[in-house]
């Protein structure tokens, strides 16, 4: 058995325009039951996971993830109400902006808010450790692939086994098991485990293509070099490659298993993009390469003070009049001042495993954009998202190199 077996059962390497027309995941038997060892083929560019029952298990955590922390009627707006009432019984107002102490005070020993936040976090912990279990029991099939699909084009892979992985990337992120340094299998398990982080909108790369298609374009519209810093399993990387078919397309992250996984999903897709394992502070790319930098949801997961060092890289590599495009928590939205929105920021830092969650609430990404040179619109091109609903299209920050 091969990565292919493993995944899809399929021999063929599709293009995303062949991949559209999905194999069945299981075939129908006459008498209406299911043959469990057919091909699980593909669903559109995703390839189902290779246990039936893994997947039922995995869309069940799914759904448990919307009713933990989706809109109205749900668990989230239970607790958000308890959280009203704790501040009127304290004597405060529905809105009174309290320093994050009070606020952890004050809700952290209620049983409603804190049913609700262990909900999230049970689910979170069942779906890593569902699609780790998987992999690992098949991990010499899954190493066997990556390192057959290293050498395969048309994009090229940059593995760097001698980087000097800074102590703040190797945390368990989002408590993946390993983080994205430690696990040679960490890009199925991001890729699959992240299923659920999306509510299922990441399967046809569909958050991603929102952010690529999003990305303002330089003004003389040139867009000859792309970069994606922290690119992970190269959803991302790939959107941007189908918006700009003809441009030099790279994505560039810390974490080799990363990278590696991004190559092979990539060469399985026939598309031609780039990868290089690297720190997005110190890039290895010339001054003035790129016309474009996009980043995805990384900021929130560095420190600031290597968010600074970024900026500046950002800057050196884009050439004049070169557009950085960062969608991130806070570059189309506040960061919450209210009570509820306070506690549920420190109970991801505290429990979902987010060292700088906190800190980033005070991170001045403007001020250290335009302190290398860049001139900043925050209520520049709004990005489509689906996980959360509430960031659709809203105006996000948008810096332009001097
Ligand atoms: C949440 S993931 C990004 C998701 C991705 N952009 C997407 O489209 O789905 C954050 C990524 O940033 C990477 N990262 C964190 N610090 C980094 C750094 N200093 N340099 C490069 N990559 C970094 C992590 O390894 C991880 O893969």
């Amino acid at each position: 058995m091969n990565r292919r077996t493993l995944l899809t059962g399929s021999a063929a390497i599709a293009t995303v325009a062949t991949a559209a027309a999905a194999t069945p995941a299981f075939a129908a038997q006459p008498n209406g039951a299911f043959r469990l060892d057919a091909p699980r083929g593909r669903e559109g560019i995703f390839r189902r996971l290779p246990s039936l029952d893994v997947q039922s298990n995995q869309e069940f955590l799914t759904d448990i993830r919307a009713f933990a922390q989706g809109g109205r009627g749900n668990m989230t707006q239970v607790a958000r109400m308890r959280v009203r009432e704790l501040l009127k019984e304290a004597g405060y107002g529905a809105r009174a902006e309290l320093p994050m102490d009070e606020v952890i005070a004050l809700v952290e020993n209620d049983p409603t808010v804190m049913a609700s936040a262990r909900l999230w976090l049970s689910n979170q912990q069942l779906t890593w450790k569902g699609v780790k279990d998987l992999f690992d029991a098949n991990m010499d099939q899954c190493l066997t692939e990556l390192d057959a699909a290293e050498s395969v084009g048309p994009g090229s892979l940059e593995l760097n086994p001698s980087l000097d992985i800074p102590d703040y990337a190797k945390h368990e992120i989002h408590i993946m098991p390993g983080g994205y340094v430690g696990d040679p299998l960490g890009g199925f398990i991001y890729h699959y485990g992240t299923v659920n982080f999306f509510l299922g909108h990441n399967k046809q790369d569909e958050n991603q293509i929102g952010v690529a298609n999003a990305a303002p374009i330089p003004k003389n519209g040139k867009v000859r070099r792309i970069l994606e810093i922290g690119c992970s399993v190269g959803q991302m990387t790939t959107a941007l490659k189908r918006r700009f078919p003809d441009a030099e397309v790279w994505g560039l992250d810390v974490g080799g298993p990363m990278v590696h996984y991004a190559h092979m999903r990539t060469a399985d897709l026939g598309m031609d993009v780039n990868y290089r394992q690297a720190l997005a502070e110190d890039t290895g790319f010339p001054d003035d390469y790129f016309d474009m930098v996009v980043s995805y949801i990384i900021l929130h997961e560095i420190p600031n003070s290597e968010n600074t060092k970024i900026m500046k890289e950002v800057s050196r590599v884009l050439r004049g009049g070169g557009i950085y495009y960062p969608v991130d928590f806070y570059t189309s939205f506040e960061p919450p001042k209210d009570a509820f929105g306070k506690f549920r920021r420190w109970w991801d830092h505290r429990w979902n495993g987010e060292p700088w969650a906190l800190e980033h609430m005070d991170y001045d990404l403007a001020g250290d954009l335009t302190a290398v040179g860049m001139s900043v619109d925050k209520e520049g091109a709004g990005a489509v998202l689906y996980n959360t609903g509430a960031s659709r299209g809203r105006p996000n920050l948008v810096a332009v190199k001097a």
